[in-house]
């Protein structure tokens, strides 16, 4: 019988890094049974990545409301999970990340007393506040999960400090990897216009905000450094796929709309975004997964956040945490902008976040576990 696996996602990031695993396990269709169950916690931006990968869902939640809290898409996941937890009766159930549906699935699952797998375990800060609520949602599913796949050594080194056993932890290196590496092409051609239309001289910028902490005076300051940029260097283009939440698009918008040299546009489809990574010169980001992405495409990312759980790029230079200060993001962007030899000492690192084989260790682990389970 083939082992039956739920996976559960509900927002832009989670759907990418969950994608390869859903492919690895429709290929190995003699050893897994793979059902998709999506929150919809994201709409437009899960659709998008949906099509982007080709996958379809066999359940989809849609609890997406305008403006939602934590606490509301918490209350409607673990209203509705039970029932289709019930209906399928998942040998295990997959979850990815930190978000609000990766936590309330996670005790879903636990209440129901189905074994859970946390893809991408072990990320911490060390500060419950900060990313609020992630920090907490990843630390919570940690504590329901059977088995752990971290996508790095500090990610394990972490649970092993808290107590998982170690045979409950594989380490897989992180999915976004596999993804990336399944889609970068050298010839491709942007669907969006205004991608297509970006000058072939002078540097580009991409920026991307949307963290619930930085939402407010944070924010505005990363875009008053944005604008100082773009005063200090006319040739520069800044392109800023503008999030969908609508407390982001109210500082970003409004304080960058209109603006010359400053490309606003909505979320992209995701083989746009990674070669638009590819593309550019600067990366300037409070993403997660665009943190992982950056290095593998050999281009600095300046981090706008006031610590990291992902300090790996860091560490390997090809990442620098800056916080949000905008006399400190115009100088780090100013710097790279300006001295060839800062910026050839970012991008020279290896990316430390796996070797695009996650979803194949991932579906192997599971496999083993499972032989285990029932010896
Ligand atoms: C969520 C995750 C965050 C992740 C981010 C990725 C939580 C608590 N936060 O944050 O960890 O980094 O997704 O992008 O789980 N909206 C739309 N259409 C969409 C998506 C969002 O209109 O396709 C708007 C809605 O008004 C929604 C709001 O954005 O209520 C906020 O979305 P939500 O998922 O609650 O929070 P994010 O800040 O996106
Ligand atoms: N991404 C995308 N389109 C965009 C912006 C980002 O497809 O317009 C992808 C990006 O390649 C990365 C992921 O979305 O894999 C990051 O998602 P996000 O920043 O929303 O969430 P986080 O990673 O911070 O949780």
């Amino acid at each position: 019988m083939p082992i039956k696996i739920l996976s559960v996602f509900g927002t832009r990031p989670e759907a990418i890094k969950m994608a390869p695993i859903v492919r690895e396990l429709l290929q190995r269709s003699s050893q897994f049974e793979s059902i998709v169950c999506v929150t919809a916690q994201h709409r437009e931006m899960l659709d998008q990545i949906l099509r982007s990968f080709g996958l379809t869902a066999d359940f989809d939640l849609n609890v997406m409301q305008h403006a939602q809290s934590p606490a509301q898409v918490a209350s409607r996941v673990l209203a509705e999970m039970p029932a289709i937890l019930d209906q399928v009766r998942p040998d295990m159930v997959l979850v990815q990340g930190d978000t609000t549906t990766t936590f309330a699935t996670a005790i879903a699952a636990f209440l129901g007393r189905y074994p859970v797998g946390h893809v991408e375990a072990g990320l911490r800060t060390g500060d419950l506040q900060a990313p609020f609520p992630e920090e907490m949602n990843r630390r919570v599913t940690t504590v329901v999960s059977a088995l752990h796949f971290t996508p790095t050594r500090e990610a394990s080194n972490a649970l092993l400090r808290e107590g998982v056993a170690d045979e409950r932890i594989v380490l897989a290196g992180n999915t976004v990897i596999d993804a990336l590496l399944q889609s970068i092409r050298p010839d491709y051609v942007f669907d969006e216009p205004a991608l297509r239309e970006l000058p072939r001289t002078g540097k580009i910028l991409l920026v991307t905000t949307h963290r619930r902490e930085s939402i407010g005076e944070p924010m505005r300051q990363v875009c008053q450094a944005i604008l100082r940029l773009k005063k200090a260097h006319a040739d520069l283009t800044v392109v800023i796929p503008t999030h969908r939440n609508p407390a982001v698009r109210e500082i970003v918008v409004g304080t960058l709309a209109g603006q010359p040299g400053i490309v606003l546009i909505d979320p992209l489809p995701y083989l746009d975004f990674v070669h638009l990574m590819a593309r550019s010169d600067i990366i300037l980001t409070d993403s997660g997964g665009v943190q992982e992405e950056a290095p593998s495409l050999k281009r600095p990312v300046l981090v706008i956040r006031d610590v990291t759980e992902r300090p790996e790029g860091v560490t390997a230079g090809v990442a620098k945490l800056l916080g949000t200060d905008p006399d400190r993001i115009f100088d780090a962007v100013n710097t790279l902008l300006t001295d060839p030899s800062a910026y050839r000492a970012m991008v020279g690192a290896v990316n430390p976040y796996g070797d695009g084989h996650a979803a194949k260790y991932i579906a192997d682990a599971i496999l083993q576990w499972h032989r285990h389970q029932n010896r």
